[in-house]
This record gives structure tokens, sequence and C-alpha cells, in this order.
């Protein structure tokens, strides 16, 4: 069966009050449009469009490498105009799926049910609602065979109190509609083509229409606020808080845990409160995050522990590595098997070798630091002559004394000894020892000043 997809992602989505097209902003750090994208092309060979409106340049954008065709529906006359759009893109015999920009949760599994009960005729995806004001009524006749969908404003009183709704997610053969859309009115209470329209057609041409029930209503959820935008994303949090649960990570709180992007964890890894996950992360057996770190595109050996309040971005830890607390690893950040990198340290495109340690209030950039060695308290890699970087390279076993300022381009050798204080401009060999400071000189009796008046 062929797959054409088509994505309703017109609407201007005036409540969210965003200058961002409604289907651009994030639920778990992805776009919502591209969440309804990955779980369409997760259904196979699909061909997918995407009907676009409100804010067109910029979802195209957005979305151009994404293998999608885009349609512009110029005016929003209903959405049963707005799949009319892209009959163009329908493959003869092909099976049409409909969804929404702003439904980005949908699960694979639910769309594959419902495109294997509408090969005859449409299928709908209905949801039962304790409160369904706003929504499309699904009318049954008494022996339980869908027969329309009334929109809530053509719907009286009766039709009113029925709690299955339309989630507006629609499969139908091509063909078929194809046939239908174009032959819409919009002679209802809202002046709008209607999409829900063609179930009430299919029954009339004794083509029987099947309503397939999700049993999850957030999974079939719209976002048209901030609210409900956040209210998804915490549902799609809590999801995946249980999911690494069950997988034996440990969650001091998995309320207060967000993952924007993948994260692959190995046993035993604990993560302590408020952590965010961004990009693809990957933590090493027995791993340990404290509480309030930032983690984004960076992998964690085994055995490493990551102290409070720590931010790493971009960066490789080895195994056994401690990190923080409120340290900052920047991009291009390598920690060998064993490094230890402490409090108020920010290091960006280090090498920090085996077993290595900078524990306190030093900035390590653009250098290449061997194994063994001790960078002491506030020492400075002078990495930057305001125009240029340069590299500062430091051998295994070295040990640099506190409140020394490394001005690169400079090495020290291996095993060499920088006093405390100095400021190293010129290379120190191996195992030599260099001290660049004022001497310092006692006067005895010193007589300190006295008030004058
Ligand atoms: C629609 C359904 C209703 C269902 C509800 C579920 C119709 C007529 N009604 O109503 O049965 O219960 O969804 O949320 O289909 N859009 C366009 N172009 C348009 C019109 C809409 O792209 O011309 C897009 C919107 O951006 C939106 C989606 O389609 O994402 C739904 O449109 P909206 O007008 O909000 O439909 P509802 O009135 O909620
Ligand atoms: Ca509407």
């Amino acid at each position: 069966m062929s797959i054409d997809v088509v994505i309703l992602a017109a609407g201007k989505g005036t409540r969210m009050r965003s200058d961002l097209p409604k289907v651009l902003h994030p639920i778990g750090g992805v776009p919502m449009l591209g969440r309804v994208i990955a779980s369409a092309k997760q259904l196979g060979e699909v061909e997918i469009t995407v009907v676009i409106g409100h804010g067109a340049d910029l979802v195209r954008e957005q979305f151009a490498d994404s293998g999608v065709k885009f349609v512009e529906q110029a005016e929003q006359l209903g959405t049963g105009h707005a799949v009319a759009q892209a009959i163009p893109n329908f493959r003869r015999g092909s099976t049409v799926l409909v969804l929404y920009g702003d439904v980005p949760l949908v699960k694979t599994g639910t769309l594959q049910s419902l495109l294997s009960a509408s090969d005859k005729g449409p299928a709908l995806l209905s949801v039962e609602m304790a409160n369904p004001a706003g929504y499309g009524r699904i009318v049954r006749d008494d022996a339980g065979r869908v027969q329309a969908i009334c929109e809530e404003k053509d719907a009286d009183a009766d039709t009113l109190a029925i709690r299955e709704v339309n989630t507006g997610i629609l499969a139908a053969p091509a063909d078929l509609l194809s046939q239908w859309l174009p032959e819409l009115s919009n002679d209802n209470a809202q002046g709008e083509y209607y999409l829900t329209d063609v179930v009430a057609r299919s029954v009339n041409e004794n083509i029987p229409v099947t309503g397939v029930r999700a049993s999850d209503p957030l999974e079939v959820a719209g976002v048209n606020s901030r609210a409900q935008q956040a209210q998804l994303e915490r549902a799609l949090q809590h999801g995946r808080a249980l999911a690494l649960m069950n997988a034996g990570v440990t969650l001091l709180d998995p309320a207060r845990l967000d993952i924007r992007g993948g994260l692959e964890c190995g046993t035993d890894v604990s993560i302590d409160i408020n952590c965010v996950f961004e990009g693809e992360v990957v933590l090493g057996n027995g791993v340990q995050v404290g509480p309030n770190c930032l983690l984004k595109n960076c992998r964690l050996a085994d055995g490493t522990t990551v102290e409070a309040n720590s931010i790493i971005e971009d960066a490789e830890v080895g195994q056994a590595c401690t990190v923080g607390p409120f340290a900052r690893l920047r991009p291009g950040t390598q920690l060998a098997d064993g490094a230890k990198v402490g409090n108020f340290v920010e290091t960006k495109k280090a090498q920090i070798g085996r077993g290595s340690k900078v524990n306190h209030l030093s900035y390590v950039g653009d250098a290449i630091v061997g194994e063994g060695v001790n960078i002491g308290a506030g020492t400075i890699t002078c990495n930057y002559d305001g125009v240029n970087k340069f590299t500062t390279e430091i051998g295994d076993g070295a040990f640099i004394g506190s409140n020394t300022a490394l001005v690169a381009p400079v090495k020290v050798g291996p095993g060499a000894t920088v006093g405390a204080g100095s400021t190293i401009t010129r290379e120190v060999s191996t195992d030599e020892l260099a001290v660049a400071r004022g001497r310092q000189r006692n006067i005895s009796g010193w007589q300190r000043p006295t008030k004058k008046f």
C-alpha cells in the first residue's frame, strides 16, 4: 500500500501569541512539525505533503532538507480545502493519511491501525473525552456505525452530549478523496470547507466509515496555546522518564528531568533532579549526574561522576572522571580516563590526559595536557591575543603552581614544575623548574603608617 501523508500546517496559531509559526514551536526540543514528519516517516515508504500558509517561508526553510513537499494554502478556508491543495501530489491507488502539524505526539502504531482500517473507505481516529467542548462529535447509528462528524458549531443539544470526538486524523483512499474534496460545500455555521464532511458523503455512497478509537487523549491532543504546549511537553517528558526507569536508570525525581534530544544510558546510571539533556547524550555504566546539570551532545564513559551545577557541551569524557561541581566543559573538551575537572573550571578545545587534575578556578582553552598533570588553582591559559588563538602544551607529570598564566603559544615539558604565580611566556623544558614572578623582599622592623590627625 502506498501512503500519501498530508500534514496540515497552514493555520496561524493566534493563541500562541508568537512571531514564530505554531508548528515550529518545540516539544522535547524538536519543532512540532518535525515530530509529526518523523512519526509519518516511520510508517515506511511515504510521500509527505505539508500544507503551509501562515509563516510559510519559515516553515519551508526549516524543513527544506526533510524530503517533504510543500503546497501553499493562501487562504485558510477549512480543513477540507487544505487537504484539497495536496490532491495533485496523490498517487493513484494510494491511501491518504491526514495529520496535523500541531498534534505532535501521535504514535506510529496508532496510525498503522488507522491505515489498516482504510483500504475500502475512510477510517477516522476518534477519542473519548470527558469534556468534548470544541470538537467535532462522532455521530453513530443504533448499530454503532459511523454516520457523520458534526462540528460543535453545527450541533444540536443531543449531538453536543456525545463524548466521542473527532481527532481530525483520518485515512482514506486517495481516489475517493480526489473526487470528494473538490465537491465539498461550505454551507455550515463557520462557512468553511470541512474535511469531516467526507464522512457523511461516504456513508451516502454506501461506503462504510470505520472509527478507530485512540486510547490516550494526549497522543491526539493539539497545541493551540503555550499552556497546551507545556502540558504536552510534560506528558512527553513523563513518558521518557518512565522509559528510562524501566530500562534501569535511577531518576531522583522523574518529574524534574528534561530530555530535548536522545539520551542513551548504560546500567546503573543515576540522574539527580533538574538536569537537562540536549542533542545526543550517551552515559556509560554507573555514570552519576548530580543536580542542576546541562549536558549537550556529549559522551561520558563508565564510572564518571558529574557533580552539581555543571555544564558539558560537545565534549568527550572518559571513564571514572570527576567533573564539577560548577564546572563548564565547552566544545572540544576531551577528558581521558580518571581526569578531574573541579569547581569553577572552564575548559574549551582542551585535551586533558589520563589522571590529570584541574581542580579549582581555572581556564584551560586550546590546550593539550598530558597524563598525571596537576594544574593548580587559578591557572589560566592565555590563548588569545585579541586576534588569534594559540595552543598551550603541557607534558606528562608536569606540575603547574597556583595562579599561573600560561601565555600561548607555549610548552611546558614533561615533569616540569612551574612556581605559583608565574607568568610563563617561554618554553619550560623537561624536568625544569620555572619561576616567573617578582622576588619576595622582606623588610624587618617595618613601621606601619599611623593616623596623622
Ligand atoms: C477540526 C475538525 C474537528 C476535530 C478537531 C480536532 C474539521 C472541520 N473539524 O476542527 O472535527 O474535532 O479538528 O482538533 O476538520 N488548517 C489548515 N487550513 C485550513 C484550516 C485548518 O491548515 O484552512 C489546519 C490548522 O492549522 C489546524 C488544523 O488544520 O492545525 C485544524 O484546523 P482547525 O480550524 O483548528 O480545526 P477545528 O475547528 O479544531
Ligand atoms: Ca476552525
